[in-house]
C-alpha cells in the first residue's frame, strides 16, 4: 500500500481549478508550474493535513493562508512545524506563577532583580498582549473591521522585518507584482526573502488607476501575490475607495493575495485613512509601522495585521522567534502610551488626535512644494499634489538633457539640494522631494535653489 499515490488535490492554473489524481510526488509540480523552482523541487512536502494540525481553532482555510502555506518554503515550513519547548514551558510557568505565589520559576534565561533601574527584559516574540490588543481594538473600531483580537495583530521590528517575512512566506520562488513607482528598499527585500518582482504602475503619472492592465498582467504572467502601497512612496498617491472595491474584485477572481503596505495611512491630507482588509479581508495581509503611524522610527515597531490568526500568532510567531526574538520592549511601551490614548478617544466617538497637529502642519508642506515645483516646470505625479505621505514626487522638465542621477549630483556638488532619484523608485526622470524636514522657508529656498540650477544648466 503506498500512500503517496492516489491523493486528489485541487490543483491551481491561475485562476481555472481542476480536480486531479496524482501522485504526491507530481502535486509539487501541478502547484504553479510555470514557476517552479528547485527549491520546490527538492522539497518534502508538507501539505494542508500538515496545516490543519498547527492552524489557529478559530481560523478557516482562507486562500491567504492556503497561500501562506503553498508558496512558504519547505525550510520554513519545517521551522514553523518545529517543538520550540521554551514557548510552551515559559508560557505555562508565567500562567502558574500568576496565582501561586509559592511557584518557583527557574526557566527564564534572562538576569532580573539585581539592577532592577537599568532592567529591560526581553518581550513576547509578536509583542506584549497589551499592545497587540490595543491595535485590534484600534483597527477594529477606526476602520470598522470584523471584530479584531490581539491573535490578528504580530507586533515586528518596524514594518521593514515585517515585509520581508512576507515576501519570505508569500514570494519565496516566485515573483511579486511591486507597485510602482516604489519605496527603493522594497526590490532589494523582496530579493533577500529569495523572491522577485515584476514592477507594475497601479497608477499612471496622470492618476489613472489601471486596473484593465493590471488584469492583463496577471493573465499574462500567473503571477498571484501583489504588493500594495497605499499612500504610495514616493508618488504620495492613496487608492480610492472604489479603486479598492476594484483591486479586492480582481483578487477574488484571479486567486490573488494581496500585501498592503499602509504605513503612511494615517498622513493623508484628501481623502481618509483605509484599509484594503475592509475589502479583501480573506486575502490581505496589512503591514503597518509605528514610524510613520506615530512617527517614531528609532523605536523600530510595526505590525502585521491578517484575519487569519494562524499567520500572525503561529507562523510569524515561530519564524520571528529564530530571527529577532522579540520587538523592542521598550519602543513597544511609548507606542502603547500613545495608542491607549487613541483608543480612548475613538471609545468617546472622538477622532484620534496624535497626529492631527503634525499632518495640518504636513499640509501646508506639501501644498507649498507641489506649488513650488510646478512654477519651476516640473509635472507632479498624478497632477494633483499628494494625497498623502511626506512626498512629492515630480518630473524633470523635459527640456533637460539630464538623467535624474546626475541631476542629483550636479545638484549636490553645486551644494543646492538633494533629493532621491527617481530610478532608485523604478521611475528614471523623476525626483522624489521630502517635505517632512522643511519648513515654509527651506521650501521657498528649495524654489529658488531649483530655479537657480535650472538656469545653470541652461535648460
Ligand atoms: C512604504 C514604506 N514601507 C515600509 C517602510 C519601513 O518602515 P519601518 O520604519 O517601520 O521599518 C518605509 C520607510 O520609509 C516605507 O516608506
Amino acid at each position: 500500500m503506498c500512500n503517496k499515490v492516489q491523493s486528489i488535490y485541487l490543483v491551481e492554473y491561475g485562476r481555472t481549478f481542476t480536480l486531479k489524481r496524482v501522485t504526491m510526488e507530481k502535486r509539487s509540480e501541478l502547484l504553479y508550474p510555470q514557476l517552479l523552482t528547485k527549491a520546490y523541487k527538492s522539497s518534502s512536502l508538507l501539505g494542508m493535513d500538515v496545516l490543519k494540525k498547527i492552524k489557529h481553532p478559530d481560523d478557516e482555510i482562507t486562500p491567504l493562508l492556503y497561500c501562506a502555506w503553498n508558496h512558504m518554503s519547505e525550510r520554513f515550513k519545517n521551522i514553523v512545524l518545529s517543538e520550540d519547548p521554551i514557548i510552551s514551558i515559559t508560557s505555562k510557568a508565567s500562567k502558574i506563577a500568576a496565582t501561586d505565589r509559592g511557584f518557583i520559576r527557574s526557566d527564564i534565561g534572562q538576569v532580573i532583580g539585581i539592577l532592577p533601574d537599568y532592567e529591560v527584559y526581553y518581550g513576547p516574540t509578536v509583542g506584549k498582549i497589551a499592545l497587540r490588543e490595543l491595535v485590534a481594538e484600534f483597527w477594529s473600531t477606526f476602520y470598522k473591521l470584523d471584530h479584531l483580537t490581539y491573535e490578528n495583530v504580530a507586533v515586528t521590528t518596524g514594518a521593514t522585518e515585517a515585509l520581508f517575512l512576507l515576501f519570505s512566506i508569500f514570494g519565496y520562488g516566485r515573483k511579486v507584482i511591486l507597485m510602482s513607482p516604489h519605496w527603493p528598499t522594497f526590490p532589494d527585500t523582496i530579493r533577500k526573502a529569495g523572491s522577485d518582482y515584476v514592477r507594475f504602475e497601479l497608477v499612471d503619472e496622470d492618476g489613472v488607476f489601471r486596473i484593465d492592465e493590471l488584469e492583463s498582467l496577471i493573465k499574462s504572467t500567473h503571477i498571484n501575490v501583489m504588493l500594495v502601497n497605499s499612500p504610495n512612496n514616493p508618488s504620495g498617491i492613496a487608492l480610492e475607495r472604489q479603486n479598492m472595491e476594484q483591486l479586492a474584485e480582481l483578487a477574488e477572481r484571479y486567486n490573488m493575495i494581496i500585501i498592503s503596505d499602509e504605513v503612511y495611512n494615517r498622513i493623508r491630507y484628501r481623502g481618509e485613512p483605509d484599509t484594503m482588509l475592509r475589502y479583501a479581508p480573506d486575502r490581505t495581509v496589512v503591514v503597518t509601522s509605528a514610524s510613520k503611524e506615530y512617527l517614531i522610527p528609532g523605536l523600530r515597531v510595526g505590525f502585521v495585521i491578517s484575519k487569519s490568526k494562524t499567520l500572525t500568532d503561529v507562523i510569524i510567531k515561530k519564524l520571528l522567534r529564530c530571527q529577532s526574538s522579540c520587538p523592542n520592549t521598550a519602543g513597544q511601551d511609548v507606542v502603547m502610551e500613545i495608542m491607549k490614548r487613541e483608543v480612548d478617544e475613538l471609545k468617546g466617538n472622538k477622532e484620534p488626535s496624535f497626529i492631527t497637529p503634525i499632518v495640518e502642519e504636513l499640509k501646508n508642506r506639501r501644498d507649498a512644494i507641489a506649488d513650488a515645483l510646478t512654477e519651476v516646470g516640473f509635472k507632479v505625479f498624478g497632477n494633483r499634489p499628494p494625497d498623502g505621505t511626506i512626498f512629492t514626487f515630480a518630473k524633470i522638465p523635459e527640456t533637460v538633457d539630464l538623467g535624474d542621477r546626475e541631476f542629483i549630483e550636479k545638484a549636490m556638488d553645486l551644494h543646492l539640494f538633494s533629493a532621491i532619484p527617481g530610478s532608485a523608485c523604478g521611475k528614471p526622470g523623476w525626483l522624489r522631494f521630502s517635505f517632512g524636514n522643511l519648513s515654509l522657508e527651506d521650501i521657498n529656498q528649495l524654489k529658488d535653489n531649483l530655479q537657480k540650477f535650472l538656469n545653470i544648466i541652461g535648460r
